[in-house]
């Protein structure tokens, strides 16, 4: 397989094998939850430069999923409907395809900001979300699986070209999956099966309102939770997403309570933690300076986890040998040679998303030959901004005094 070629990846035509990977981007319209002009601005740059496929930025399905995070999108108000077939016109038009990153939140949010309590399939504290969750009756079940199933059958009329279930990042389907997550004893927890049969049933009643249209799922194949996701427990999850008929698989890792894990760097950005994460980002300023500075000196004792770079390949090769299902690989990719390696191993597409933050043509470059590595520092700073601001790339500094 070669990156620039045309193909089919998840029953999507492409152009080439490379994917931006879901990013929430900030760019929501505050009033009806859609894409904005400038978001729309900024998928077409990526679609004229050579991106084949973007996975738009995670979209919530239902009210009470709602994110923490400003200005995220949203898929439940039907007023956004022409904002959102605005954007998949002008990405088409724009020469790529653009498949719709479908998610609620559950315990990875606050009771504050959705303004009732917060659901997830068993009422578990979250580290950095610590108040608790309700654990969901059977009737919020049905509810939230058909707030996903009418997310699918929208993005379709919106002229998405297909939806990707976000089941990865301790989102509400992760903690479904995930044995550290569900500890339910009814027919959704206890067994394989009963964990996965949210994400069966979702797809079943999606295949009967929206037929063939393609369903991708992004997938945590690791993460460091106890008795969470490992690479035997996925490669079962990944037979049973193939049974139920699942076009594509991206393969990444983590949780948001793992701390960087899912995006992987040599250290916490401790400047970026103490400017843009609450409630450290509140504190008086020079108490700010001064716990940041004793932070500093503990950095470099925090182990991060490793490698570094292509650290999903493991889990995407265990689950290629175990499935015909397309699989795409993010996590760390930063350079021509090792998206060749990833195909070269069966992977069908490599997808990213820091490199695409820090250089939005960088697709382009590979293809001119005038780069063949990410400019990217994977400082992480971008990861904190979004808790206040729209995503953008520091490159590492982040300058005082920030507007607050
Ligand atoms: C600013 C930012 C926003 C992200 N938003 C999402 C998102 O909306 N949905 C998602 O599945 N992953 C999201 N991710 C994770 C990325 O899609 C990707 O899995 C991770 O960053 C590893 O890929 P990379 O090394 O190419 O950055 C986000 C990451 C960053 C840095
Ligand atoms: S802030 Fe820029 S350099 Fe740092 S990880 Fe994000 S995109 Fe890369």
């Amino acid at each position: 397989m070669e990156l620039f070629e045309d193909c089919t990846v998840g029953k999507i035509n492409l152009k080439n094998r490379i994917i931006r990977s879901a990013t929430h981007d900030g760019l929501a319209d505050s009033a009806n939850e859609g894409p904005t002009d400038e978001l729309i601005r900024k998928y077409v740059y990526l679609a004229k430069n050579n991106v084949g496929c973007i996975i738009q930025g995670y979209a919530i399905v239902s009210e009470d999923g709602r994110s923490n995070y400003p200005r995220c999108l949203g898929f439940f108000n039907p007023d956004a409907a022409d904002c959102y077939k605005r954007l998949t016109k002008e990405v088409h038009d724009a020469g790529a395809k653009i498949v719709a990153q479908l998610a609620h939140c559950g315990r990875q949010t606050s009771s504050k900001t959705i303004g009732i309590k917060k659901i997830a399939p068993t009422a578990k504290r979250h580290l950095l979300y610590p108040d608790k969750a309700r654990e969901m009756t059977k009737e919020d079940i049905a509810r939230v699986e058909n707030d996903f199933i009418n997310s699918i059958v929208r993005a379709k009329e919106y002229g998405f070209d297909g939806a990707q279930l976000h089941l990865a990042h301790g989102y509400l389907l992760h903690d479904f999956i995930s044995e550290n997550g569900n500890k339910r004893k009814d027919e959704y927890g206890g067994s394989l099966q009963n964990r996965m049969r949210i994400v069966k049933e979702i797809i079943e009643g999606a295949r009967a309102k929206a037929g063939n249209f393609p369903i991708w799922v992004k997938l945590s194949a690791t993460d460091k939770r106890k008795k969470g996701m490992n690479i035997d427990y996925s490669v079962k999850v990944a037979k049973l997403l193939e049974e139920y008929g699942v076009d594509a698989i991206e393969v990444s890792c983590g949780s948001v309570q793992d701390g960087m894990n899912t995006m992987r760097s040599k250290r916490f950005p401790m400047d970026a933690i103490f400017a843009y994460r609450e409630p450290l980002a509140s504190l008086p300023r020079v108490l700010n300076r001064i716990v940041l500075a004793m932070a500093k000196l503990f950095n470099p004792l925090i182990p991060q986890p490793k490698p570094l770079e292509m650290y999903n390949f493991p889990a995407a090769v265990a689950l290629k040998q175990a499935v015909n299902t397309d699989l795409i690989l993010v996590g760390g990719i930063t350079s021509l040679s090792q998206m060749q390696e990833a195909l070269n191993a069966g992977i069908s597409a490599v997808s990213m998303c820091r490199p695409f933050i820090c250089e939005p043509n960088f697709a382009k470059k590979l293809k001119d030959g005038t780069s063949s590595k990410s400019s990217c520092i994977m400082c992480n700073c971008c990861g904190l901004v979004i808790e206040k601001e729209p995503v953008h790339c520091l490159m590492g500094k982040v300058k005082y005094p920030l507007k607050k």
